[in-house]
């Protein structure tokens, strides 16, 4: 007899099936630049290898800048391994700090500009650890409606008071503090500077007069800006002139590595190394990741011929959607979403384009609002401008398929 909590589970699952939210990512096998082999479902499992002509073009990946595969870069990768060996083998609290750790942490900070950063084993860990160790009981945290579900996660775990202000509305965040900063020891305002659904930038410059004008701290999420925009890909506050005191960046997208860093002042770090538990109480990321980082950041500074690239490749994705009648909304980020509205209608239009031998997966509740489910598609460094009117192409005609 099944355990009644598994029963429970069936159901839940069932109400998600019902709903059209079940998760069945493809299994890529192989990955050639932009283009990868997608295992085939229904082929047995010791099937031939696919031809050159299954691949699939990917639209799905944030690797803006093409580095994932940069021989650069996975030389760097190929040599630390050998000197430093697979995994760091416990925390760093717990064995030690390797030097490659800390020579990614100056790197990172001399690239930001700031007195210092920590590494966390990803973007997930960096957020939930920063919101976590920097706010205590009596303190308010004033979060975007549309942050990622690791600042969402940060906060439910904080002991602070947590408001969300609606969208982009620097104007409700003044307001809130004239209100209610008397209220409070701490205030901390955090918000992603290219929100990683919509490609929409915050106001960061207001945001910033308006943390100065009521003592408050500015955290930024830099997941969707760092490399991919402001002087030598330095991000969005680089862009606007803005220095938060809190600047979050996941290495698993620009940078085309994973794990995160937090930058900031020297202060803030010695304090993330004593109260981040997500931090202190997990197991560093390998060795080898920092000297990766080493390289991808050297990569990211001279990358400004990529960055061009990308963004030319992402206004032309926009405007040949929009030319052929799907919405899309105005952007100037290289993430361009294809709203469809329901989780059915998403799922259906992501199956067209896999016949069509494109991978652009459905974006669904709760990942994005009810009513929004889309396609987000992302062009990196790595397509060629030939690959992009492929898209196009083949999106404009699963479209006219779906529509009919
Ligand atoms: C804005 C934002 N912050 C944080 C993360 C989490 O980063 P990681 O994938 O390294 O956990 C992501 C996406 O993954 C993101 O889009």
């Amino acid at each position: 007899m099944k355990h009644a909590f598994e029963n429970r589970l069936r159901e839940r699952l069932d109400e998600l099936e019902r709903q059209h939210l079940i998760r069945q990512p493809p299994v890529i096998e192989r990955r050639h630049g932009p283009w990868v082999t997608v295992q085939n479902d229904t082929a047995p499992p010791h099937a031939a290898r696919p031809s050159e002509t299954e691949r699939t073009l990917c639209l799905s990946s944030n690797d803006y800048l093409g580095l994932a595969r940069h021989p650069r870069l996975l030389e760097a990768l190929h040599r630390a391994v050998d000197e430093h060996g697979a995994g760091a083998t416990a925390s760093r609290l717990v064995v030690g700090t390797w030097q490659a750790h800390e020579r990614a942490e100056h790197a990172i900070a001399s690239f930001f500009q700031t007195e210092g950063a920590v590494l966390f084993s990803s973007g997930y860990a960096a957020n939930v650890g920063v919101l976590q160790a920097l706010s205590e009981p009596g303190d308010l945290i004033l979060s975007d409606a549309l942050n990622h579900a690791s600042i969402i996660d940060g906060c439910r775990l904080a002991r602070a008071d947590v408001h969300v202000f609606p969208h982009l509305e620097a104007d409700h965040v003044a307001a809130h503090l004239r209100r209610e900063r008397h209220r409070y020891r701490n205030v901390f305002v955090v918000t992603e500077s290219v929100f990683s659904m919509d490609g929409d930038a915050a106001p960061l410059a207001e945001l910033l007069d308006i943390t100065h004008q009521y003592g408050a701290c500015l955290m930024v999420d830099e997941a969707h800006s760092a490399g991919v925009v402001g002087p030598q890909g330095r991000g969005a506050c680089a862009a606007a002139s803005v220095r938060p005191d809190v600047l979050v960046t996941p290495f698993g997208k620009a940078f085309g590595l994973w794990g995160a860093a937090v930058a900031g002042s020297a202060q803030l770090c010695a304090a993330l190394r004593h109260f981040a538990r997500s931090y202190m109480f997990s197991t560093a990321p390998g060795p080898a990741l920092g000297d990766a980082l080493v390289a991808a950041t050297e990569l990211v500074q001279d990358g400004d011929h990529l960055r061009a690239r990308v963004a030319a490749h992402g206004r032309a994705l926009r405007a040949g959607l929009r030319a052929a009648g799907l919405t899309v909304p105005d952007g100037s980020s290289p993430i361009v979403p294809v709203i469809v509205g329901t989780p059915e209608r998403a799922l259906a239009l992501s199956a067209k384009l896999r016949n069509r031998g494109v991978l652009a997966q459905p974006i669904r509740p709760p990942t994005v609002p009810e009513g929004t489910a889309r396609l987000r598609l992302v062009p990196t460094a790595a397509h060629t401008a030939d690959d992009i009117t492929c898209a196009i192409d083949r999106v404009a005609s699963a479209w006219a398929e779906l529509s009919s």
